[in-house]
């Protein structure tokens, strides 16, 4: 069979990981070869961005950090998909635009500058799904985690990357779910919509 890569998206809380597992045992049940991975990655610089040791960077630095994690793991996803496998990758370039756009006030001179920067450097995925949801209801789902800002304005920030999001997905072409429906309505419809790409 052919590869595909296949990308989930969504604001914190909208059940990536969730979709991302039931995705992969179901291809997995059927014979299929696939890798799940995330961005950022778990290694060299996705480890660097996760560990915090950047210390106060702006968050230009920052989206550019991303975006070289981004060049890094697109080549090794590129050639995944070459040898035929199926790559589920939770976040990509998207999560980029939305959340360091966010961070940046939402400006949308910003917001072009990610995409541009984004778009020399990425693969485009023969699929996006966007988990989208009321950030009222995903962050719920989070709970509190103890961090130093208020419920408003995380709620504030989330509505930003949630509005950043439906731009996006207009814009590229995602296909957007619904995810404040149970789980295995948001599993049947993001398996009919890989249906139409993996083959
Ligand atoms: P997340 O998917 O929550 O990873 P994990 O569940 O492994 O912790 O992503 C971590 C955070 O990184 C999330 O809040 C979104 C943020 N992020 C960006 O701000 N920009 C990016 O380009 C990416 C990939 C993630």
């Amino acid at each position: 069979m052919s590869g595909a890569f296949i990308v989930i998206e969504g604001a914190d809380g909208a059940g990536k990981s969730t979709l991302c597992r039931n995705i992969s045992k179901a291809l997995e049940s059927r014979g299929i070869d696939i890798v799940v991975t995330a961005e950022p990655t778990h290694e060299g610089i996705g480890a660097f961005i996760r560990s915090g040791e950047a210390g106060s960077i702006s968050q230009r630095t920052e989206a550019l950090l991303f975006v070289a994690d981004r060049n890094n793991h697109t080549e090794k996803i590129e050639k995944m998909v070459s040898e035929g496998k199926v790559v589920l990758c939770d976040r990509y370039f998207a999560s980029t635009v939305a959340y360091q756009s966010a961070k940046l006030d939402g400006d949308s001179s910003d917001r072009g500058w990610l995409i541009d920067i984004n778009r020399r450097f990425i693969g485009i995925p023969d699929a996006t799904i966007l988990l989208d949801i009321d950030p009222a209801i995903g962050m719920g789902r989070v709970g509190t985690r103890g961090e130093e800002i208020s419920k408003f304005e995380r709620l504030d920030f989330q509505n930003q990357v949630r509005s950043n999001y439906l731009f996006l997905a207009k814009e590229f072409g995602f296909n957007i779910i619904d995810s404040s429906r149970s789980e295995q309505e948001v599993f049947s419809e993001a398996m009919s919509i890989l249906d139409r790409v993996i083959r």
